[in-house]
């Protein structure tokens, strides 16, 4: 059992992930603007406390007397704010809030990044190298929520080069997030329903149909955590579920919402996603246990996909 303080811990995946350490038997700290009265957090110690103030966050940090660290607090949609101060206040709650968990001594801190960072949706095009995505495609941030989540990513990789192997840390770029009150119709981030977002592409397509279970991030950060003094530091991963958030295969759909990606997206097919969970499951040994068809109890048809691990999906 360890103690770990979650930054956000009252947010949308704040909540689950908060749940999901403290059922996998963690002592469980949440640090965020203000105590919340969601279920998840009932028998979790909650700490009320605006993290942008970094004497605030250092003293509530130190006080954790914790284990582990994950920082999830931001302003986490973007355009959800003026562009200068989503890079301001996620860039700098980020630094300020990792920067404690070192000074404070907490052996393992991880950070949330996010998929945008790659930069598609960008308005002058966007096409990578290849399809899957995974954490060798190049970053190219077009807007600054984006921006702040590659400059979380890199104070991570910063705080490595300053403490040598002392501290282990991560980030991690969980795909759209879904909780589990969002599966039975409560609104997705983004204001849709998932049955909404399945019937209408055109709604998941901004995030190329990416999507993980909120349960699953919490299994991912659990055995992150294990294996942090194992793996090399400052390692980013992608979390992600094992199929698309879509009816129809993205070698289908994808071309119709990139322009010119009908060559990079053809292998494609079945059920494949067009982000790879690939790195997780080989470092880590972690696979998501969640898919959209299991939660909506919509059958899954097998078909053929160039992804290696994707047989065990399909079994
Ligand atoms: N939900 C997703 O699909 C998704 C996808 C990729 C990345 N992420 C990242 O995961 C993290 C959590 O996202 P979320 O969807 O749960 O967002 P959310 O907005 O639901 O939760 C964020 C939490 O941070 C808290 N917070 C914000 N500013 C704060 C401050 N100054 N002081 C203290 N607390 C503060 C908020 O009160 C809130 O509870 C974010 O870093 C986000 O960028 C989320």
């Amino acid at each position: 059992m360890s103690r770990i303080v979650v930054t956000g811990g009252a947010g949308r995946l704040g909540r689950s992930l908060v749940a999901g350490l403290a059922g996998a038997g963690h002592e469980l700290v949440s640090l965020d603007r203000a105590v919340s009265d969601a279920p998840e957090l009932a028998d979790v110690e909650q700490i009320a406390v605006d993290l942008t103030d970094t004497d605030a966050a250092a003293r509530a940090i130190a006080a954790a007397r914790a284990d582990a660290l994950i920082h999830l607090a931001a302003i986490a949609v973007p355009f959800s704010a003026p562009e200068d101060v989503i890079l301001r206040t996620n860039a700098s709650m980020a630094l300020g809030v990792l920067s404690a968990g070192v000074a404070a001594g907490i052996p393992k801190i991880v950070t949330a990044s996010s998929p945008t960072v790659l930069g598609y949706g960008a308005p002058t095009g966007w096409l990578p190298d290849r399809f899957p995505l995974d954490e060798d495609t190049a970053p190219r941030p077009w807007n600054a929520y984006a921006l702040s989540k590659l400059l979380a990513e890199q104070t991570i990789a910063m705080l490595a080069r300053q403490t040598g192997e002392a501290t282990r840390f991560a980030a991690f770029r969980p795909c759209y997030v879904i909780a589990p009150e969002e599966w039975r119709g409560a609104p997705t981030q983004q204001g849709h329903t998932v049955a909404e977002r399945l019937d209408d592409p055109a709604l998941s397509a901004p995030a190329l149909f990416n999507y993980v279970d909120a349960r699953d991030v919490a299994t991912f950060v659990d055995t992150l955590l294990v294996a942090l003094p194992e793996i090399p530091n400052a390692e980013v991963f992608f979390v992600a579920a094992d199929d698309a958030l879509a009816r129809r295969p993205l070698a289908e759909l994808l071309p119709q919402f990139v322009p010119g990606s009908e060559r990079l997206a053809a292998g494609l097919t079945g059920t494949a996603p067009a982000f790879s969970n690939a790195k997780a499951r080989r470092v880590l040994g972690w696979r998501p246990a969640h898919s959209w068809r299991g939660e909506l109890g919509e059958p899954v048809t097998p078909s053929p996909s160039p992804d290696l691990a994707r047989k065990d999906v399909l079994a």
